[in-house]
C-alpha cells in the first residue's frame, strides 16, 4: 500500500495516518434534508434500485461533511430478495412469507449478483466517478442477522423462531446459513469488482446469541465469507454488535477491522484483541442529539481510549439516528480531524 493511500485504507491495514479517519454507519439517510427530499419522491426500495439516485444519496454526506469514506446506499435485505423471498419496506422491513421448513430453505437460490442485483454495482460505478479520492465501502449482512429476518419475517425481540430452528433442526440451519454465506460472498466480490475498496459485514443482531451459540451457529459462516474474499486483498470490517465475550475469536476471524459498539470502552477492546486488528467505533449515536460541547468531550474520550490501537477508524457505535441535527455530525467530523492524533507508524515501528 503506497504512502499516498487514503487514511481510511491505511488505518484498515494498521499503517500510520496523519489524522484519525471517520465515517458513520447509516451516514446516508433521513437525518439529512437532501436525503428526505429525494426520498419524498420515491419508495425506499425504489431508491435502492435506481443507481443514479442511490449514487446521489451515497455522495450527499461526503459533500457536506468530508468524511473519509463513503458507504454504498443499499440495504442488507436486498440479497434476501434476490434469493427468492418477497420483501416489503413500510416502517421497517418485512418478509410476508417467512421460512418455516426445510422445503422453504431448499427453494432459496444462490443468485448471480450481477444478474439479480446489478443496480448495486451500477450505483457503485456511478458514485466512484464523483468520489475519486474517497474510498467507497461495500457491505452485506452476516448470515445470522439475515437468517433472523428470513425466519422471523421482520425485526424481532427474542429471536424465538430463529433460535428454535437452530436448536431443533441444525441441518436446516446449516443449509440456510451456508446458502447465505455463499450469496453474501458473491455479492461482496461483485461490489469489489465494481470499485469498492473495503467491505463491511453487519452482524447487527449477533449480540442476542450466547457466546457458545455465536461461536457454533454464526461466526463459522462469517469466516467462510471472509476466506472467500481474502484473495482480493480488500480490507474486511466485521461489526458483530453486542458480541462482548468473543473478542479473541473475532480478532482471529480474518477480519482486518472489528467494529465496536458504545458499550465496550475502546481500551478494553484493544486489550482483548491484542493488537491483531484495527478497531472502528464507538460513540453512542444518541450523544449526537445533545449539546456540541458534550459531543466534543465524548469524542475526545473515545480518541483517548483508542490511543493504543494498531489502527483506529472513528465511527458511531451503531447507525446515526434520524433526529440527529446535521450540524452536530459536522462538529463531530471537525473535532475528530482536529484532535485525532497521528498514529505510531506501525509500518515503521
Ligand atoms: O450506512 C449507510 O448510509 C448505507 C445504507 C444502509 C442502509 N441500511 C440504508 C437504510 C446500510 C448499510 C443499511 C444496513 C442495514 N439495513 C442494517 C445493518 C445496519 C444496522 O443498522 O445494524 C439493518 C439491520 C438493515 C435493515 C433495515 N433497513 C431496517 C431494520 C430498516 C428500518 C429501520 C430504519 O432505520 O428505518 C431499514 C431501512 C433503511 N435502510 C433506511 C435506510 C436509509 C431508512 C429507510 C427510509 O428512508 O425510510
Amino acid at each position: 500500500m503506497d504512502a499516498n493511500a487514503p487514511r481510511f485504507l491505511r488505518a484498515c491495514r494498521g499503517q500510520s495516518v496523519d489524522k484519525t479517519p471517520i465515517w458513520v454507519m447509516r451516514q446516508a439517510g433521513r437525518y439529512l434534508p437532501e436525503y428526505r427530499e429525494i426520498r419524498s419522491k420515491t419508495s425506499f426500495l425504489g431508491l435502492c434500485k435506481t443507481p443514479e439516485l442511490a449514487a446521489e444519496v451515497t455522495a450527499q454526506p461526503i459533500r457536506r461533511f468530508g468524511m473519509d469514506a463513503g458507504i454504498i446506499f443499499s440495504d442488507i435485505l436486498i440479497p434476501v430478495e434476490a434469493m427468492g423471498m418477497e420483501l416489503v419496506f413500510d416502517e421497517g422491513p418485512s418478509l410476508p412469507k417467512p421460512i418455516a421448513s426445510a422445503a422453504d430453505v431448499d427453494k432459496l437460490g444462490v443468485p448471480d449478483p450481477v444478474q439479480t442485483m446489478g443496480f448495486v454495482m451500477d450505483a457503485i460505478r456511478t458514485v466512484k466517478r464523483e468520489l475519486k479520492d474517497t474510498p467507497l465501502i461495500g457491505f452485506a449482512g452476516a448470515p445470522f442477522t439475515l437468517a433472523s429476518y428470513m425466519i422471523e419475517g421482520g425485526g424481532s425481540r427474542n429471536y424465538e423462531k430463529t433460535k428454535t430452528l437452530m436448536y431443533s433442526e441444525p441441518k436446516v440451519w446449516r443449509n440456510l446459513a451456508s446458502k447465505l454465506s455463499r450469496t453474501i460472498a458473491l455479492h461482496l466480490q461483485a461490489q469489489i469488482e465494481a470499485g469498492c475498496q473495503a467491505v463491511q459485514i453487519f452482524d447487527s443482531w449477533a449480540g442476542y446469541l450466547s457466546k457458545d451459540d455465536y461461536l457454533s451457529f454464526a461466526l463459522p459462516f462469517v469466516i467462510e465469507v471472509i476466506e472467500t474474499l481474502k484473495p482480493s486483498g480488500v480490507p474486511v470490517i466485521l461489526f458483530a454488535k453486542g458480541v462482548h465475550s468473543a473478542w479473541d475469536e473475532l480478532s482471529r476471524s480474518g477480519a482486518d477491522v472489528l467494529g465496536v459498539d458504545w458499550t465496550t470502552p475502546m481500551d478494553q477492546a484493544i486489550a482483548a484483541t491484542k493488537g491483531r486488528v484495527t478497531l472502528q467505533g464507538n460513540l453512542d449515536p444518541v450523544v449526537l442529539l445533545g449539546p456540541i460541547q458534550n459531543i466534543e468531550r465524548q469524542a475526545q474520550r473515545v480518541l483517548n481510549e483508542a490511543r493504543g490501537a494498531r489502527g483506529h477508524i472513528f465511527n458511531l457505535g451503531h447507525g446515526i439516528l434520524p433526529p440527529t441535527p446535521p450540524e452536530h455530525l459536522g462538529a463531530l467530523v471537525e473535532c475528530v480531524h482536529r484532535e485525532g492524533v497521528s498514529r505510531v507508524p506501525a509500518d515503521l515501528a
